[in-house]
């Protein structure tokens, strides 16, 4: 079932120099999750953070910290972003080398267990997973970058995964991320979302517009 649309502003479009302020102020803007892009310069063309800014954020924010690991391979990291206070762990089975073991590793930490797919990554790779996971994440953009123009055809593969879900009987979040303003937040939500990830649309205008702008996003 479709839960209540959620938001999960992604810090990598937050001002870097003062991140613990920054996620402070989306807290008190009313965000939900704080999607932490962790990226490696290997699976992705981009280097980010690691476990130990995570754990540096943790006092700053009592929210879920969502953290999507873009990363390979994710398992040697798995235990030190858990110890550092993350709530929600997203792999890519694009990453390798065995995503099952991931998911299974990330559950026995006592985390939540997501799977994210890239853009030409089908469906279909769930057919195996979804009875394991807690969250699937669909890439609207290739991963890498914030600030990129969501890719349309994804809406197809969200509607494909909300029939998923819905058979499954479980309780799973169906997450989207990359290139959402308030035009493909609506789409996405019609095709079955129920969170968002926003980077650009969260941060623009400074701490004092980021209110209006989740709210905006919620719809
Ligand atoms: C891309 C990241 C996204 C991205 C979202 O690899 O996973 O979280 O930063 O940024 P916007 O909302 O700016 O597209
Ligand atoms: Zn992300």
């Amino acid at each position: 079932m479709q839960q209540p649309v959620r938001i999960a502003p992604s810090i990598l479009s937050a001002d870097f120099a003062r991140l613990g302020e920054e996620v402070g102020a989306i807290t008190a803007a009313g965000a939900d999750y704080v999607h932490v892009d962790v990226m490696d310069g290997h699976f992705v063309p981009n280097l980010t953070i690691g476990p130990m800014v995570v754990k540096a954020l943790r006092p700053h924010t009592h929210l879920v910290m969502d953290v999507h690991l873009m990363i390979s391979p994710a398992d040697p990291f798995l235990d030190a972003f858990a110890e550092a206070g993350a709530d929600i762990l997203t792999v890519h089975p694009e990453a390798g080398p065995h995503i099952h073991r991931s998911i299974q590793r990330i559950k026995a930490l006592g985390k939540k267990a997501g799977v994210s797919l890239n853009p030409g990554t089908p469906a279909k790779m769930l057919d195996y997973l979804i009875d394991d996971v807690d969250l699937v994440l669909v890439m609207s953009v290739n991963p890498g970058f914030g600030g990129q123009s969501f890719i349309t055809g994804q809406l197809k593969k969200i509607e494909a995964i909300r029939k998923m879900i819905d058979k499954s009987g479980r309780t799973i979040d169906l997450e989207v991320d990359g290139g959402i303003d308030v035009t493909t937040a609506r789409q996405a939500i019609d095709a079955g979302a129920d969170v968002l990830v926003a980077g650009t649309a969260t941060f623009r205008g400074g701490a004092d517009a980021y209110a209006a702008n989740i709210a905006r996003l919620r719809g």
